[in-house]
């Protein structure tokens, strides 16, 4: 099944953000943001270390506000803020760990008063969607780094978001179950029909993932250098040569800099 991509989602213009406020000329650590993303698409955020990934995603998600330019977030909600989910690089931090895996998953459905039985039946659907049947039961201590990530990733689903931002969440997993994740992810973004927005500094998982890849600039005055189109089916061959020569064009972006 192929995502529809249909109107976009998420808009910014002219974006700028400093973290100074009392000086007349601040440093910007982004600067001149220009960014478009369609509702379905898988779209990765890729740059250096220290570019201001992190705070770009941190803005759309509205935990910041833009110093300078316009943020734009189309979701079919009244407040927008439920519209928008989000995944953190730690799930030992985002996880409660005096809770089961299923306690976990439901939590924000409690907050919001959703009675047991169908807390209970919208844990299972997640459950099952992330691969964690079996584990329910589970507290996060008895589970491997990729459970915890799959636990954070299904309960973050389980408040159904139209847009799910990820902030290198597999950035901290051993290769294997990296794979493994960045695998499932594509399952579940196409049984889901999510707008994903994911943070990498890995080019390779950049161009495993996303359909859009918006390469950014080292910082400070950070911006969306290019937004290059990855034309490649899923699931994506790393050995293929069509998948190589991606790299190679990605790659040249940051011939200036380590990336
Ligand atoms: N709350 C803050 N106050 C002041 N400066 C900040 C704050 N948050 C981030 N910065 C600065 O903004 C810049 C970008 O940081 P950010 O964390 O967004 O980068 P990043 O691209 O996510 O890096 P990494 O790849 O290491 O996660 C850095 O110079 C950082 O020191
Ligand atoms: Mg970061």
């Amino acid at each position: 099944m192929l995502n529809t991509i249909t109107e976009e989602a998420i808009v910014i213009k002219n974006g700028a953000k400093t973290f100074q406020t009392d000086i007349e000329n601040p440093t910007y650590v982004l600067k001149n943001v220009d960014l478009s993303i369609k509702k379905g698409e898988f779209y990765v955020l890729l740059g250096p270390s220290g570019c201001g990934k992190s705070t770009l995603l941190n803005i759309i998600a509205g935990f910041l506000d833009l110093s300078v330019g316009e943020l734009h977030i189309v979701t079919s909600r009244e407040e927008n803020r439920d519209g928008r989910g989000f995944v953190f690089q730690s799930a030992d931090s985002a996880l409660f760990p005096w809770l089961t895996v299923e306690e976990n998953i439901s939590f924000g459905l409690k907050m919001k008063k959703v009675p047991p039985e169908k807390r209970k039946k919208i844990a299972n659907t997640f459950i099952k969607l992330t691969g964690l049947l079996g584990h329910a039961k589970k507290f996060p201590d008895n589970l491997s780094g990729g459970m915890k990530q799959r636990v954070q990733l299904a309960r973050v689903l389980a408040n159904e978001p139209e847009i799910l931002l990820m902030d290198e969440p597999f950035g901290a997993l051993d290769a294997m179950t990296r794979r493994t994740m960045q695998n499932e992810l594509i399952r579940i973004w196409k049984e889901t029909n999510k707008t994903v927005i994911f943070v990498t500094h890995d080019i390779q998982e950049a161009i495993l993932l996303g359909q859009k890849i918006g390469i950014m600039s080292v910082g400070p005055n950070s911006r969306i250098e290019t937004a290059y189109d990855v034309k490649l089916p899923y699931p994506r061959d790393i050995t293929s040569i069509d998948f190589n020569n991606h790299y190679k064009q990605v790659q040249t972006h940051f011939e200036d800099f380590s990336i």
